[in-house]
């Protein structure tokens, strides 16, 4: 049966972004309407944090305006992604209810004068909640021009107030129950916490010290729990009006992290996020790929939507950088190649006032004669000549990948906690790390949940994921025996999924997989480092953690050269059945994690997309079409390119079978049924 995000399936890739006509006077929708069909933009979300506007007064609706809007939009051929405004209750709402307002650890309760101020577990908000998506859905759930529910906007608010706490107990006594086995879970005959009453549990609320991990690990879950369920009353709603368009609720990655996102995924017709680059610089091109990728994955492999990215630049700190035309478009390229079915941007038009005041827009505070605007009109028709590329094949994954990373929300979750061995163990950025080095050896990457089916992969790496249950720990298992290849980086498996340390020497979990067991634990200072040699690549050069790794039948590949560590086991490898086990034993740094891994997938059997690396700053990705794929060569580098194989380019109508080149900075999208007979060379500028 096709699960359901396969649903969402559009003949064109959708193009366009939040749009917030409440904050313009009428006649600027007309003139965002022309515009948007001057530069291509078929997609519009709207209604996001449109909650004041449509319920001005309890019980009091006013849609006439989003009734316009709708009209407005379809009349110019663009659609609507209609979001719940659910994110940000109206002033009226807080006098009414002060109760759902959150309270923060400290016991602070927070007032509305921003946004994303309710708490979730309120009944009266969430009253208030299904109440204005009945109307909503009602009105709106089978208009034409409505192409897909955009329920709330990136849940994860956190409340710790007395509805919390009430819910947070029936999450736990659901989980556990009874009192014993949360006694036993959260290992309360430390400091004297033994609870004798379902009263007295909390959630971690600000205390004299350190908090009790299992706790805290367990109100996230909870929390997570707790918007998932609000999200499907929402959904619920939806559907009981009989609106048959997809629903979906925009992650936000990679700086946030509430939602357990394997969990929620399984409960959207479609998967979409809100994907911001970290960084400036050609690293920002391997941070879409990682967020594209996950939510690829966390849609199993299916269409999936940018909801947003940035226009040009961000209020944000950290995320200010402006984003040249150029970029915009291989970034889109990027998302699109790896399973988007659309690009989309925060947001249509720069406002002109407000807290995001200084956040570009598709149309700037400059308006439609800029640079920045020229680029989206190209945008908009690069869109257009490769639309046949947005057609999903009838089965199986948009990208297929030998190689797959392990990655759950609670490894993030278990390795944020205080008093951990090192206060470097950083889980995103090791996980990152693992997937810039594959992307950088030009593999196409899946990530999988723990416990969830490996079969489809020649190679499973967990960069992090410091506790692991059973289920988890089987799947590796028969991932080995079925001739696969694991790679396993420090701090993992050390523990079970109540964070109860496995006893007899780490990685408890995996020891026996791994062939070796890690005697004492030697974390690095910041700025310290380790060389491991002996491999036959040269010197690995590792941060933030060492550790005395004792093998019990691992092959020695490479031993600590200096310090206390001299001479023993640092990297090593393992035959279990037909597969191998690879450990590292510190944190390599970023080249020769590269060589590290590079040689890893070769003894696996993964594959490149071209058959071998593409150069430098190249990405080459194969989206899966319904007649033929298509391989998105996107050239982040400073020289030509020339791409060489069996197909041809939809945007020059070029073929590439003599070479194609593929200027400093551009891009290049080949129809083609092959798989093999590619290649990619860097020329002279
Ligand atoms: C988020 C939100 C948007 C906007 C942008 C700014 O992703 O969903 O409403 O605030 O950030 O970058």
């Amino acid at each position: 049966m096709p699960s359901p995000a396969r649903r969402f399936s559009t003949d064109r890739f959708l193009f366009g972004g939040d749009y917030n006509p409440e904050q313009w006077p009428e006649e600027v929708w007309h003139e965002d309407v022309a515009l948007m069909r001057r530069a291509g933009v078929n997609a519009a979300t709207v209604g996001v944090f449109s909650w004041a506007a449509l319920e001005p007064a309890e019980g009091v609706y006013e849609f006439g305006w989003l009734d316009r809007v709708v009209e407005v939009l379809h009349a110019g051929g663009v659609g609507v992604v209609l979001a719940t405004p659910t994110a940000s209750p109206p002033p009226w709402f807080t006098r009414a209810h002060p109760d759902a307002m959150p309270v923060g650890p400290d016991g602070v309760r927070l007032s509305h004068g921003s946004r994303d101020t309710y708490a979730v577990s309120a009944p009266a908000y969430r009253d208030a909640c299904r109440e204005i998506v009945q109307r909503l859905a009602e009105r709106y759930g089978s208009h034409p021009a409505l192409l897909a529910w955009h329920v709330h906007n990136e849940y994860g608010t956190l409340d710790w107030g007395e509805h919390a706490a009430a819910a947070f107990r029936r999450w736990l006594q659901r989980r556990y129950g009874t009192l014993t086995e949360l006694n036993r879970a959260w290992y309360t005959s430390f400091w004297s916490q033994r609870y004798g009453d379902w009263e007295d549990v909390l959630p971690p609320r600000a205390t004299q010290y350190l908090a009790n991990p299992a706790q805290v690990l367990d109100f996230k879950r909870f929390s997570s729990d707790e918007m998932l369920q609000a999200l499907r009353e929402q959904r619920d709603v939806i559907r009981a009006t009989g609106s048959a368009a997809p629903v979906t609720t925009n992650f936000m990655l990679p700086t946030w992290n509430h939602l357990e996102q394997w969990s929620w995924s399984a409960e959207l017709d479609l998967v979409s996020v809100d994907h911001y680059l970290d960084t400036v610089g050609p690293d920002g091109e391997t941070h879409a790929a990682y967020g594209a990728d996950l939510t690829r994955s966390f849609g199993q492999g299916d269409p999936w939507l940018l909801m947003e990215q940035s226009s040009t630049s961000s209020t944000v700190p950290g995320r200010r950088a402006h984003k040249s035309p150029d970029r915009v478009i291989r970034n889109s390229l990027s998302y699109l190649a790896r399973g988007s079915q659309g690009a989309l941007f925060f947001q249509w038009r720069a406002p002109a006032a407000g807290s995001e005041a200084w956040h570009g827009g598709i149309v700037p505070h400059t308006g439609a004669g800029s640079r920045s605007f020229r680029g989206f009109e190209q945008l908009g028709a690069v869109l257009t000549a490769i639309a046949e590329a947005a057609e999903p094949p009838a089965e199986g994954p948009l990208v297929e990948a030998d190689v797959a990373v392990l990655w759950h929300a609670e490894g993030w979750w278990a390795t944020d906690a205080p008093q951990l061995p090192s206060d470097l163990l950083d889980y995103s950025s090791t996980v990152r790390a693992a997937h810039r080095a594959l992307w950088q050896a030009g593999y196409a990457v899946d990530f999988a949940a723990p416990g969830a089916d490996l079969s489809r992969y020649r190679l499973v790496l967990v960069p992090s994921m410091f506790a692991l249950d059973g289920q988890a720990v089987r799947r590796l298992e028969e991932h080995l025996a079925a001739g696969g290849h694991l790679a396993v980086w420090p701090f993992t498996g050390y523990a079970d999924e109540d964070l109860h340390v496995v006893p007899g020497g780490y990685p408890g979990r995996l020891r026996h997989l791994l062939g070796l067991h890690v005697e004492e634990l030697h974390p690095l200072a910041a700025g310290d480092e380790v060389l491991l040699e002996g491999d036959g690549t040269g010197p690995l050069r590792g941060r933030v953690w060492s550790e005395l790794v004792v093998p019990d039948g691992a092959e020695v590949l490479a031993a600590y050269a200096g310090g206390d560590l001299d001479g023993e086991a640092a990297l090593t490898r393992h035959r279990v059945g037909a597969g191998v086990a690879h450990y590292v034993s510190t944190f390599l740094d970023e080249e020769p994690l590269r060589r590290w891994l590079t040689a890893v997938c070769a003894q696996s059997g993964a594959r490149p997309v071209l058959g071998a690396p593409a150069p430098e700053g190249v990405e080459v990705v194969r989206r899966r079409g319904a007649r033929a794929d298509h391989l998105f060569v996107l050239n982040h580098s400073g020289v030509p390119v020339r791409v060489t194989g069996p197909g041809t380019d939809l945007l020059t109508s070029s073929a590439a079978d003599a070479g194609l080149r593929v200027e400093p900075r551009g891009w290049a999208v080949l129809r083609t049924t092959e798989r093999d007979g590619w290649s990619a060379e860097a020329l002279e500028a």
